[in-house]
């Protein structure tokens, strides 16, 4: 017989679990390959639900060892989901359910759930991994205090909440706080902790520990750091306190995603913890800094108040990604932070909204829930709450907030709980604004201006393209943050926001004496593709007298990328005019480094291929790549002297310090090397990887000797020194292949695959290989299609080791729309030859068939 097709879960069936769960004891007998687990709950009739109800569990890859309802031991009916006891079967009003099970940590190799990394037993519940566990109403609207008594000959075992009691062998954690299972983590393992202390706003005393692996403690300091900043920051900018005895970060080398917010004991990647200046590059002391930040402040958003079914992920999601960019802004450049995020935004989530893959910041249906963990969720649900607070002010959204903790605290919460406080804490109505969430798609927003006696009209107009199930867009709220300035480059109109809500409007400035030039979408006020045709000239105006250091930026950015397309259309020289205004900046010393270093930096290839895209013409990677690598030349024939003399000034002698302005000079000293190393033939990289003290600058210089073609020696002398660090040898993966020149990136990631290095079930040496790969334009797209079936190959090995992250990587396919006939038929080929593996997993499945369309 043949399964019946599985069926989406849909938003709109939610109902309420016909159970309350009043506590959850937990006992694990840890064993590699037979840990028993223990389970004794109590759960009481939902006043919700009325009415008598079968108990349904959730639970899988469990063998269910005995049951037990009230002490009378029972055999459920099991299927592949979990099991159900019949209402018959179950007292009328409240009862406790006993379970043992067995589960095989060490043959988990898709992380989910209990698993063993480097002779560590570590947990991964986020989503739906706590049924992998023990059987239980595994959802989030299901909240529960936990007790939980590890069994272990290991030393180190740690749980959520506070350690009540330890023995020999044993130790037992008490977690006060009512939680989701998805929040629950368990550790053991011989670690080594890194300690010290928090005391928080009211002076209660909370111990704080890393746990490394013996011999990692000195690459924790600044882990450490970000962690006690990141919960002053939480209580100075929004009075969060943090609420439990102890605070434990882990630090695992096997792990799906970056970290994880479990309370109390959160759960990290390693390489979002581990750094010192020889192993970890400024970008990756950044990325600590706000990851660290981030699993914190799920503390308050997340877990006090969490979710109530994983339509809301962007709930906690969202916000805990704009609180961190918040924290991110004040510990660094606010200007410069923005222009990463905007970059960021672009090269993911827009990508993803233009394409097969677009849903709504909250989907309404879904097969597998952690296909949802995506950038629409994270940073375009970032950008929405970034849209509300400007819309109510800086007040109003305080006020919102503090009434959201106050009126949800131990909720499970909606995006209408979420719209509702900022109704009643600022009065105003956000029927339409909801779009945001509810609504897929990128809005275009065209722009006409008008000149006339002093009056100044600009009139916008609105369109979103149709998105998978949504072929009609409503128009949206739009705050587009406007400023004008005189045509001596004096600003006359201030940074005002202006509230579009309809599909067309104008806006009229009266009073100026001279025709201004605008300044629009300032500091990126909405996630929306600005259509303007804008003359160079006005360009140029606004990348050297913007008082907006955002559209400072982006005017220079749009420069590029005017050029960059004109001369991919018809080969012509590039612009000089665009070189000098760049040459402008760059010796503009009033300027932070970091921000010049951005503004060297060309638009990247995929960003290329999705303008020409949208213009109507198919992207051909490989003239791109071309083209990008003609104009930096020209850029550095033109400025050699001034870029020079700026790689020279802008060394950091010295002990090195991960700040943000020492970060920042590093940078842009690097983007010099980049674009003199067009023309030195790698002379500059050679002796910079030969004097450099700090992984910055090792790896940017390895890159660009890559680059240059004689990136041999230190390939190797690279490897040689840092073989035994995981972490560093990810980035000699991922270097060779984003440097790898396009004709010979399938031949480098084979060869690169077939090194005894490459363990390809670690998703972060998987990650380092294949995404490398396809984050290489032109090599990926190479007309061969080698890359391509190289890629599904892999996929396909991985699939039945780790879903999840197999799902995640097919998104490399997502864009097959944009490009010529042959390329198009290549992936194709290539993504139903996925799709028609037989035993494919649902994760991938539903990622491939919806990149299909
Ligand atoms: N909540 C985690 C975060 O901080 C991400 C966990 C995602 N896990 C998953 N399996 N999808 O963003
Ligand atoms: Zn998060």
């Amino acid at each position: 017989m043949k399964d019946a097709a599985p069926q989406p879960t849909l938003l709109a069936e939610y109902q309420p679990y016909p159970f309350t769960v009043t506590g959850v004891e937990l006992t694990f007998r840890l064993a590699p390959a037979a840990t028993r687990v223990i389970a004794k709950i109590g759960f009481a009739p939902n006043p919700e639900r009325p009415g008598r109800h079968d108990l349904r569990l959730d639970g899988e890859t469990l063998t269910l060892i005995s049951a037990a309802v009230d002490g009378r031991p029972l055999s459920p009916t099991i299927d592949g989901a979990g099991l159900t006891v019949p209402a018959a079967a179950l007292p009328q009003g409240p009862f406790t359910w006993e379970a043992e099970v067995e589960i095989d940590p060490k043959g988990n190799t898709a992380l989910e759930g209990l698993y063993m990394s480097g002779g560590m037993y570590c947990t991964q519940c986020e989503a739906e991994g706590f049924r992998k566990i023990t059987f239980y109403p595994d959802r989030p609207d299901v909240m529960a205090p936990f007790k939980v008594r590890i069994e272990s000959d290991l030393p180190v075992l740690l749980s959520n909440g506070n350690p009540t009691a330890e023995g020999e062998g044993w130790a037992e954690w008490t977690d006060p706080w009512p939680k989701p299972a998805y929040l629950f983590a368990l550790v053991a393992g011989d670690l080594a902790a890194v300690r010290d202390s928090f005391t928080t706003m009211s002076g209660r005393k909370v111990d704080l520990a890393i746990w490394v692996r013996d011999g990692d403690q000195d690459r924790c300091p600044y882990a450490m750091d970000s962690l006690i900043r990141s919960m002053k920051w939480d209580e100075e900018a929004y009075g969060r306190e943090y609420d439990l005895d102890v605070f434990n970060i882990v630090a695992v080398d096997d792990f799906n995603m970056g970290a994880m917010e479990n309370k109390g004991l959160n759960i990290f990647n390693s390489k979002l913890v581990l750094a010192s200046p020889e192993t970890a590059t400024d970008a990756d002391f950044e990325r600590i800094e706000g990851v660290i930040a981030h699993e914190y402040f799920h503390n308050w958003t997340g877990n006090r108040i969490t979710c109530r079914d994983w339509f809301q992920l962007c709930l906690k999601e969202g916000l805990t990604v704009f609180r961190d960019q918040e924290f991110t802004s004040d510990m660094r450049s606010a200007p410069v932070k923005r222009i990463d995020d905007v970059l960021t935004l672009r090269a993911r989530q827009f990508r993803e909204d233009m394409g097969p893959l677009a849903h709504p910041v909250r989907p309404d249906s879904y097969f597998e829930i952690n296909n949802f963990y995506t950038a629409t969720v994270y940073e375009k649900g970032a950008e929405v709450i970034g849209m509300l607070k400007r819309l109510v002010g800086e007040d109003g959204y305080r006020r919102a907030l503090d009434l959201y903790f106050d009126r949800h605290d131990g909720d499970a919460a909606t995006i209408e709980d979420w719209l509702k406080v900022f109704e009643d804490a600022t009065g105003r109505d956000l029927a339409q604004f909801k779009r945001w969430y509810t609504d897929a798609g990128t809005p275009r927003l065209a722009v006409t201006e008008d000149w006339q006696d002093g009056a100044y009209t600009l009139t916008f107009t609105q369109k979103t393209a149709p998105t998978p199930g949504q072929d009609v867009k409503a128009p949206r709220v739009i705050p587009i943050a406007v400023g004008l300035l005189n045509p001596n480059g004096d600003e006359v109109v201030p940074t005002t926001v202006l509230e579009m809500s309809k599909a067309t409007q104008s806006f009229r400035f009266d009073g100026l004496s001279a025709r201004p030039v605008p300044s629009l979408l300032r500091g990126f006020s909405a996630p929306v593709v600005l259509d303007r045709a804008v003359e160079p000239a006005e360009r140029a105006f606004l990348l050297a007298h913007d008082t907006d250091p955002f559209n400072r930026w982006e005017a220079g950015r749009a420069l590029a990328k005017d050029v960059l397309i004109t001369m991919i259309a018809d080969g012509t020289d590039p612009d000089g005019g665009f070189i000098d205004a760049l040459g402008r900046l760059l010796a503009d010393e009033t300027l932070d480094p970091a921000f010049r270093a951005l503004c060297l930096r060309l638009p990247s290839e995929d960003d290329l291929a999705q303008t020409l895209h949208d213009a109507g013409r198919a992207p051909d990677p490989a003239h791109i790549h071309g083209q990008r690598k003609r104009l930096a030349t020209a850029i550095a024939r033109r400025l050699e002297t001034p870029l020079a003399a700026t790689y020279a000034a802008m060394a950091t002698p010295g002990a090195f310090s991960p700040d943000a302005a020492s970060a920042g000079r590093r940078a842009l000293r690097l983007a010099c090397l980049a674009l003199l190393n067009r023309i030195d033939g790698g002379d500059r990289a050679a002796a910079l990887y030969n004097d450099a003290g700090n992984m910055t600058e090792s790896a940017g210089a390895l890159a660009c000797l890559i680059e240059a073609g004689r990136g041999e020696a230190a390939t190797n002398a690279f490897y040689e020194r840092w073989h035994e660090n995981r972490l560093v040898i990810d980035k000699w993966f991922m270097i060779q292949l984003l440097h790898a020149a396009p004709d010979k990136t399938a031949a480098t990631a084979e060869r690169l695959a077939a090194h005894p290095d490459f363990d390809w079930k670690n998703p972060n040496r998987f990650r380092a290989l294949m995404g490398a790969l396809s984050a290489n334009h032109a090599g990926f797209h190479d007309a061969s299609g080698a890359a391509y079936r190289f890629y599904a190959d892999w996929l396909l090995k991985l699939d039945p080791v780790n879903p999840q992250i197999t799902a995640r990587m097919s998104t490399a396919f997502e864009t097959w729309a944009r490009y010529d006939a042959d390329r198009k038929a290549l992936i194709r080929a290539e993504l139903s030859r996925i799709l028609h593996h037989p035993s494919l997993s649902r994760d991938t499945r539903e990622m491939v068939t919806r990149i299909l369309g």
